[in-house]
């Protein structure tokens, strides 16, 4: 039954947006122009960039490419073509929908953050001081409530389907994000003190290029594409065979790069901005406030001094960020409700709620003990599964996959590609650079 009650992407375009819509997310808007700040600003621009293009766009193609050859969820994809080994393909599978659930429970929280800051400003507004300020004030309750409605959201989009739910969604809120980015980059440029950001920004500064830079830089480079948990090996299963996946590929590579070069176009003026107006954002020992700090603290601070303006911009931002999540959260559930739907044979409804509320539990936990496990889940999905699995996704592209059932893949949407520079330069290039440097990198993190 899996195989033609799948749902399928309906257009090129509703693919690129809902891809581009799972790789935009706080690792853009929010992850990308902290780092950049704490990291000497053009110094991690430009290494982040060389990260993208060099490490995490190879290994895009190689997840798009496994999905749309497997036609199913990235366990049963993993399995047609590790067919030697079908235990151990289905082990990494399971271990990809893990870490795409350990990811989502503390996305979630996040997430529902950036939720009651979008609405603080309005209940401000209409004089409800004392929901506004619980809205935006750490405590048990809210980072619970706000999770949980994030999560309901997150829900009732997968539980829709592929091309009713996820598609239908990306398509519509992704425009919307890049306007609302539009908008107010212009309008931050015209604040004073905005050029000052802009400067550190875009003028390198090279005794930040450390190897600990390079390290920040490739995790960033692969959450940021969606790398590692199984998210893009789905959405490509949901992909036509009429579309040449390299090109598809760095499109959305591209877009989710503009995405993050913009939120920095943002964040790191709006910083100076709020610097101008009073706001502190160095501490004492003349380092940029904690990256945390910088999003719920020095940004809404800066929205205060601008008046009533401020609250239409803060009340922007804060709804871009959650659109950016929103469409980023619905491909890592993605995940796990495909993966239940094919090998448990539920419906596609009672996969999303059931995995759904399960992760939702995750999130309280981890909301409820933040102090010991909120940063711990996320380095433990972010510094070592994503970048591990990728090592494991580069060798079943590399080594273990039939060289020219691979190419009889990418040749669907692409006949000519065996003549192509990509063909001769990507086999290899994926089989030995991309697990060697991705090793090598992470081994640094580690030790
Ligand atoms: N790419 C998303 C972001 O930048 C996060 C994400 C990671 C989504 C892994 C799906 C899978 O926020």
């Amino acid at each position: 039954m899996a195989s033609n009650s799948r749902g399928q992407f309906s257009s090129k375009l509703g693919f690129i947006m809902a891809a581009a819509g799972s790789a935009v997310g706080l690792g853009n808007v929010w992850g990308f122009p902290t780092k950049a700040a704490s990291n000497g600003g053009a110094a991690f621009l430009i290494i982040y960039l060389v990260m993208v293009f060099l490490l995490a766009f190879p290994m895009l193609v190689a997840e798009l490419t496994i999905g749309r050859y497997g036609q199913s969820n990235p366990i049963a994809s993993l399995r047609s073509i590790w067919t030697k080994n079908r235990a151990a393909a289905g082990f990494f599978g399971l271990i990809a929908m893990v870490a795409a659930s350990m990811i989502l429970s503390f996305y979630s929280i996040l997430a529902g953050w950036l939720m009651g800051f979008a609405a603080a400003p309005a209940l401000e507004v209409v004089g409800l001081q004392s929901a506004a300020d619980w809205l935006v004030n750490f405590g048990d309750a809210r980072n619970v409530i706000l999770a949980l409605l994030f999560s309901l959201l997150t829900i009732y989009v997968v539980q829709k389907g592929v091309a009713d739910g996820i598609e239908k969604w990306s398509t519509r809120l992704m425009p919307m994000l890049f306007v609302l980015f539009g908008v107010m980059i212009v309008y931050i440029f015209t604040q004073d003190g905005a050029m000052d950001g802009l400067k550190m920004y875009l003028i390198p500064d090279v005794s930040h290029v450390t190897p600990a830079l390079l390290v920040d830089s490739m995790g960033q480079a692969f959450f940021s594409l969606s790398l590692g948990v199984g998210s893009m090996m789905v959405y490509g299963s949901y992909l036509k065979k009429d579309v040449n996946i390299p090109k598809t590929a760095a499109q959305v590579a591209a877009i989710d790069t503009a995405v993050a070069f913009s939120a920095g176009l943002l964040i790191l003026p709006a910083m100076f901005v709020a610097k101008n107006n009073g706001v502190e954002i160095f501490n004492a020992a003349g380092d940029l406030m904690s990256s945390g700090d910088l999003v719920f603290a020095v940004l809404p601070a800066m929205f205060d001094t601008m008046g009533s303006m401020g609250m239409i911009v803060g009340t922007g931002f804060f709804v871009l960020m959650v659109i950016a999540a929103l469409t980023s959260s619905i491909s890592l559930l993605e995940v796990p409700v495909s993966c239940a739907q094919d090998e448990l044979n539920m419906t596609r409804r009672k996969a999303t709620w059931v995995i759904g509320s399960a992760i939702l539990v995750l999130s309280i936990v981890i909301a409820l003990n933040f102090g010991s496990l909120f940063g711990l889940v996320a380095d433990i999905s972010t510094v070592y599964m994503q970048p591990l699995l990728g090592v494991v996704w580069a060798i079943v592209v590399g080594w273990i996959w039939n060289r020219n059932k691979l190419l009889n893949e990418l040749k669907e949407g692409n006949p000519e590609i065996e003549q192509g520079l990509f063909w001769k330069i990507w086999p290899w290039y994926v089989r030995i650079v991309c697990p060697v440097a991705i090793l090598a990198v992470f081994m640094f993190s580690v030790l």
